[in-house]
């Protein structure tokens, strides 16, 4: 329960506001194209005015890190992912590239997912990969976590870097969209926390050494210097679940997808990162 006090302590004693730190004027200028940092907050969400990119609330030498591909280390991966697309694989003998002329013409897709698809239900970009792979390809499905998925979803949402996100929440997505909202506000775990708790009352906050951001999706798949590799959307909840002891639900499972829905509908607004650099 080490991390609980910490919480009361950290948040409660210690709390900094917001604009002494995060340097609200600083903006994130990635090859020359500027991106939306903070906006006004959808129509949707009732407790907040404004939402803000993760990057605003990281140190200046992880910030300087996302504003240069050279230096970005995801680069590494999104290079291997690049390979990747042209390797044949399974048993109709096949790469990504023999049906795809380059990951270009993925340009706009990741600035919309999650979405609903023909059949009515909700995917993802890994889902739609693995649907390739699997129907199309004849090959094994990648793990969702896994290094092949995260470089090859790095490398297709890169091409929609710099677009506004713009998720649809209406219509056939509602159902979905409630459940998430649900999910994010739902107290869990021995902490018995919400995501709303750290990502919607306490942005701003310092939390332990890290300083607490409102729990944005547009720069993911994300690097993180902590474990040196691009982490996916699902992978980020479980660790936020872990972090409150809470049974993290499985990651490409409804309960995840939901959340991932709702997530992105709050950076509806801001432009899309990927690759993002974060601790
Ligand atoms: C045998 C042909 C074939 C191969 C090989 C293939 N795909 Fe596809 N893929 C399709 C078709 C057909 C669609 C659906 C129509 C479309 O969106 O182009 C599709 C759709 C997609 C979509 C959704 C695009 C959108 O805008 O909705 C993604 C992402 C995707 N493929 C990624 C991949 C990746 C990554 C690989 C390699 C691991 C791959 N595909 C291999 C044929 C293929
Ligand atoms: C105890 C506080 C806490 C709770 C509760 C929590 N998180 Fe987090 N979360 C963090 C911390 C700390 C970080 C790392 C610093 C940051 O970006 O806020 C983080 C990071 C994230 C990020 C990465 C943001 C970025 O810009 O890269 C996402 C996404 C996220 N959390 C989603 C969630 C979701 C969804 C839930 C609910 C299932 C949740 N978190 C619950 C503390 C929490």
């Amino acid at each position: 329960m080490k991390f609980k006090k910490l919480i009361t302590v950290v948040v409660g004693a210690l709390a900094i506001p917001f604009a002494a730190i995060a340097g609200e004027d600083s903006q994130l200028t990635v090859e020359g194209q500027l991106m939306v940092t903070s906006v006004a907050a959808p129509a949707h969400m009732e407790n907040v005015d404004e939402i803000f990119s993760g990057w605003v609330f990281r140190k200046d030498e992880t910030q300087a890190l996302q504003m240069d591909d050279f230096d970005n280390p995801a680069f590494i991966f999104i290079d291997k992912a690049i390979d990747t697309f042209s390797k044949v694989e399974g048993t109709v003998g096949k790469a990504c590239v023999s049906c795809h002329e380059s990951p270009e013409v993925f340009k706009g897709l990741r600035a919309s997912m999650p979405r609903i698809n023909s059949s009515g239900e909700l995917e993802t970009i890994p889902e739609l990969v693995n649907g390739c792979r699997t129907e199309r390809m004849g090959a094994e499905k990648w793990k969702w976590s896994g290094g092949d998925m995260a470089g090859i979803i790095g490398l297709i949402g890169l091409q929609s870097r710099g677009m506004t996100v713009n998720v649809a929440i209406d219509g056939a997505a509602s159902s979905a969209w409630d459940k998430g909202k649900d999910l994010y506000y739902t107290r869990v775990g021995q902490l018995n926390m919400s995501c709303a708790n750290c990502h919607e009352d306490n942005y701003g906050n310092m939390i332990r050494a890290d300083h607490l951001s409102m729990g944005q999706i547009n720069g993911f798949p994300t690097y993180r210097l902590k474990n040196a590799k691009l982490n996916t959307i699902h992978g980020r909840f479980k660790g936020c679940m872990k972090n409150i002891r809470a049974t993290p639900y499985k990651e490409g499972g409804d309960e995840f997808k939901a959340l991932e829905l709702y997530v992105a509908s709050r950076s509806n607004g801001l432009t899309i990162e990927t690759p993002s650099v974060r601790n």
